[in-house]
């Protein structure tokens, strides 16, 4: 069995194994184009003053497009680089894409970039898939199944103390607006953690948490592209997903806290 077979068996139910053999498909074939861009020079465009987009973001895109609407015609699509309005829920089902979340580390050659693909149903997700490329890592999660790296059962931490907890975080592009409360936030978490990462690719931090690399993960102004596969999958291993006030998390949500349940709590007051 090739590894896509692997994903729809391990969700045992012949209508989500199909959503997520489509969004396992869908991601491996972004991530080949992605390492097929990775060590060639790049066409970048600005967005914003540091936000870029590379011919990698837009081919990827239209992979992971093409492959989905073959697989799942007539299912409605919300990705980032073909995003307009994404601002009110969407009824029924909703394929929701990053085809390259990190694309400042991929433009930089920095190894942690990903694809982030997830299937949501008036506002839940059902299925999704991160395809990490340098690290050949397909992380997968089927609601009420589980969650999955490369085919083995994934789940969070058992840590508890904070100061045993490697925390993972983002910045937003616009740094100016949010800076006094992120350094007022490192300040604070500094102290009481063990560590924090700032790798770069907020659906592959979400997917460190669910299997167990980070403890936690927080950041704000985040888009739905960003978080709609990890927060699936961080619940799907056994971890707890909200907002900054310990609210259940929704797709239109733009900041997040994702941990090992555990810490749920300790991680939250730092945050306000
Ligand atoms: C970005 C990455 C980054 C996070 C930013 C996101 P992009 O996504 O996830 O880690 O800090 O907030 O926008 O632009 O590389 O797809
Ligand atoms: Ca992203
Ligand atoms: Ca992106």
């Amino acid at each position: 069995m090739n590894r896509i077979a692997i994903a729809a068996a391990n969700c045992r139910n012949s209508r989500q194994g199909l959503l997520l053999k489509a969004a396992c498909k869908a991601s491996l074939a972004g991530g080949a184009l992605l390492t097929s861009l990775y060590n060639q020079p790049h066409i970048i465009r600005m967005k914003g003053k540091t936000d870029l987009v590379t011919e990698a973001d837009l081919a990827a895109e239209a992979a992971i497009t093409a492959s989905l609407q073959e697989d799942t015609p007539g299912i409605a699509l919300l990705a980032e680089e073909s995003a307009k309005d994404h601002t009110s829920d969407h009824e029924g089902q909703l394929w929701i894409v990053d085809p390259l979340d990190g694309t400042t580390n991929f433009a930089h050659g920095f190894p942690y970039f990903a694809v982030s693909i997830a299937l949501f149903d008036h506002g839940r997700p059902q299925v999704c898939a991160i395809y990490s490329p340098c690290m050949d890592e397909l992380f997968y999660a089927c609601a009420g199944k589980g969650a999955w790296l490369n085919g083995e059962p994934i789940k969070v931490t058992a840590t508890c103390q904070l100061i045993e907890s490697l925390i993972g975080t983002g910045f937003p592009y616009d740094i100016p607006r949010h800076l006094p409360e992120l350094i007022s936030q490192l300040k604070t978490i500094l102290l009481q953690v063990r560590d924090i990462r700032r790798a770069g690719a907020a659906a592959l931090d979400l997917a460190y948490v669910a299997c167990g690399r980070l403890d936690g993960f927080y950041e704000r102004e985040l888009q739905p592209w960003d978080t709609a596969a990890g927060w699936l999958l961080v619940e799907e291993a056994g971890g707890r997903v909200s907002d900054y006030a310990g609210k259940p998390f929704s797709a239109l949500a733009r900041e997040i806290v994702a941990t090992n349940s555990s810490l749920h709590h300790k991680l939250l007051p730092l945050l306000t």
